[in-house]
C-alpha cells in the first residue's frame, strides 16, 4: 500500500521504516532538511539500534523510503497518510499541538482524494475531531478520513515493538478506514513477514491482537496506558521509601508482588524515577484533560509527585552522607533517561547534574551514546565529559549511576574503587549493584529501598 508518513522522529522513522520492510511503498516529509538529506543517504539522525541495517534492507526490495521536505510529493503519494510529528508539553503541561495543526493544513492542501489520515503521535481527547475539521477548513472539497492508531514503542527496542507489538490499537468512526488499516498491517497481524536476523521472531510469537475502538476510546487507551506503567514506577518508588523506613528490602518486596499475576513483575524498578519524553508529558496531558472536566485526578498528581521527588532524593542521600556539597566532585553514571537511546528529553540526569551545581558541586558525567546530544543541546550545563566510566571514578569523591546501560552493569567496581577519591560514596540509582558486594570492596554504597 502507499503510505506517507509526516515527521521523521524517533516514532515516525521507525513506524516508515518497518513499513517500508514489510513492503509497502513509504514517503517521509519532514521539515527538518538536514534530517532529511542526511535520511537519503541512509544516515540515522537518531540512536535506535538496527535501525540503520532495517533502512538498508529496504533497498533489497526496492521499498528504500522516499524522503522529501516537500509536502506536496509526500501528501500526493499516499494513500494511507501517518501523522507522527512530536506533541511536546507546553509550560502548562497542556501538549502543544502546533505541529499536528500545520500537519492537518499540509494534508488539506496537498493529500489525494479518499485517503485515511492516521494520528501516530500522542494526542488529546478530540483531537481526532479537531484535525478532521482543520483538513475541511483547508480543504473542503477533500473526501478523506481519519483514525487514530497510538504507539507503545519504546526508544532502545522500537524495531522489536512493532514488529512483535502486543496489540495493534485502530479508533475509527467507520469501517472504511478500519478495514484499511488492517490490511496495511496484516503482515505483522499474522506474522506472515520474515523477520530480519537481528530481530528474529520470540519463540511462540502469535498473532497480534488487532484491538477495535471509536477514536476517543483509542485516544484515552495511550495516555491511560502510560499513565498506567508510570503509575507503577511510581509506586514502587513509594513502596522503596517506606521499605527505607522501616529495614525492608524494595527490590524483594517487589519480586514478591510482581509474581502475582494480577500484579505483574514488569515496571516495578524502584529508583529515581522515571523520564523521557513520554511519561511525563502524557500524564501530564491526562491531568489537564480531568481538570477541564473540573475532576480531581489524585492518582495522576500523585505519579507525577512521588516521581519528580525521587530526584531529589538522591541530593538528600548525599547531603545526609557528606553534610557539605560544595567543592566535592561528583560523577553521573549516565545522561539517557534510560539505556539503549540518545534521548534527553525530561532525562534525570539534566536535574540531578544541575541541582548539584546549584549546590558548588563539581560535576562530571559520561554517556556511552548520549553525551554529545547532551553537548549539543545543553551548552550552558557546567559539567566535565569524560569518555568511560573509569575516566570518571578517577578522583571523585562520589558516584551516581542514573542510567543502567549494560556496560555499567557489567563495571569492574573494584577498579572504579580504586580510582576514586574522598568519601568513596556510590549512590546506586537503579538498584543494579549489590549492596553485599559494593561493601565487601569497601564503598559506602547507598542504593534506593535496599
Ligand atoms: N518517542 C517515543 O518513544 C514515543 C512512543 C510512543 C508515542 N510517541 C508519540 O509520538 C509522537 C512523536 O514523537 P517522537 O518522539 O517521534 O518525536 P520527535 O520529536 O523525535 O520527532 C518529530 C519529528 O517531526 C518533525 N516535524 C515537526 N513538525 C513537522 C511538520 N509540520 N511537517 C513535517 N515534519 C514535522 C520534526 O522535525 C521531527 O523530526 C509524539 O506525540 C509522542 O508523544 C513517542
Amino acid at each position: 500500500m502507499k503510505v506517507s508518513v509526516i515527521g521523521t522522529g524517533y516514532v515516525g522513522l521507525v513506524t516508515a521504516t518497518c513499513l517500508a520492510y514489510l513492503g509497502h511503498d513509504v514517503a517521509c516529509l519532514d521539515i527538518d532538511e538536514k534530517k532529511i538529506e542526511g535520511l537519503k543517504q541512509g544516515q540515522i539522525p537518531i540512536y535506535e539500534p538496527n535501525l540503520d541495517q532495517l533502512l538498508e534492507d529496504t533497498k533489497k526490495t526496492n521499498k528504500f523510503p522516499i524522503f522529501t521536505t516537500d509536502p506536496k510529493i509526500a501528501m500526493e503519494h499516499g494513500e494511507i497518510i501517518f501523522i507522527a510529528v512530536g506533541t511536546p508539553p507546553k509550560e502548562n503541561g497542556e501538549p502543544d499541538l502546533r505541529y499536528i495543526e500545520a500537519c492537518a493544513k499540509t494534508i488539506g492542501k496537498h493529500a489525494k482524494q479518499d485517503c485515511i489520515v492516521i494520528n501516530k503521535s500522542t494526542v488529546p481527547v478530540g483531537s481526532g475531531n479537531w484535525v478532521y475539521m482543520l483538513i475541511e477548513q483547508a480543504n473542503p472539497k477533500l473526501n478523506f478520513h481519519v483514525a487514530s492508531n497510538p504507539e507503545f514503542l519504546r526508544e532502545g527496542s522500537a524495531i522489536f515493538d512493532t514488529f512483535y507489538a502486543d496489540r495493534i490499537v485502530i479508533g475509527a468512526d467507520e469501517n472504511f478506514a478500519r478495514a484499511k488499516l488492517k490490511e496495511l498491517y496484516k503482515p505483522l497481524i499474522e506474522q506472515s513477514f520474515t523477520p530480519p536476523n537481528y530481530c528474529p521472531r520470540p519463540h511462540g510469537q502469535a498473532h497480534i491482537p488487532f484491538i477495535s475502538t471509536d477514536i476517543t476510546s483509542a485516544e484515552m487507551i495511550k495516555y491511560s496506558a502510560n499513565s498506567f506503567l508510570a503509575m507503577k514506577i511510581s509506586f514502587a518508588n513509594q513502596i522503596a521509601n517506606i521499605c527505607d523506613l522501616v529495614g525492608a528490602d524494595v527490590t524483594e518486596v517487589m519480586q514478591g508482588i510482581g509474581t502475582d499475576s494480577r500484579i505483574g513483575g514488569k515496571f516495578l524498578n524502584a529508583g529515581i524515577g522515571w523520564g523521557g519524553s513520554c511519561f511525563g508529558k502524557d500524564v501530564q496531558a491526562l491531568i489537564k484533560i480531568a481538570e477541564e472536566y473540573d475532576y480531581n485526578p489524585e492518582l495522576l498528581y500523585g505519579t507525577t509527585n512521588v516521581n519528580y521527588k525521587q530526584r531529589n532524593l538522591v541530593i538528600k542521600r548525599l547531603q545526609d552522607q557528606m553534610k557539605i556539597l560544595k567543592g566535592k566532585k561528583i560523577g553521573l553514571l549516565g545522561l539517557a533517561f534510560k539505556p539503549n537511546t540518545d534521548d534527553l528529553r525530561d532525562a534525570p540526569a539534566l536535574d540531578i547534574a544541575k541541582a548539584l551545581i546549584k549546590l558548588g558541586a563539581s560535576v562530571s558525567v559520561t554517556d556511552p551514546i548520549a553525551a554529545e546530544n547532551c553537548k549539543k543541546q545543553n551548552p550552558d550545563l557546567e559539567v566535565n565529559y569524560v569518555n568511560d566510566p573509569y575516566e570518571l571514578a578517577q578522583g571523585k569523591d562520589a558516584l551516581i549511576l542514573v542510567t543502567e546501560w549494560d556496560e555499567y552493569r557489567k563495571l569492574d567496581l573494584e577498579k572504579v574503587f580504586r580510582f576514586m577519591g574522598g568519601s568513596k560514596i556510590l549512590l546506586d540509582g537503579r538498584n543494579i549493584y549489590s549492596p553485599v558486594d559494593a561493601k565487601k570492596i569497601g564503598f559506602n554504597y547507598i542504593s534506593i529501598g535496599r
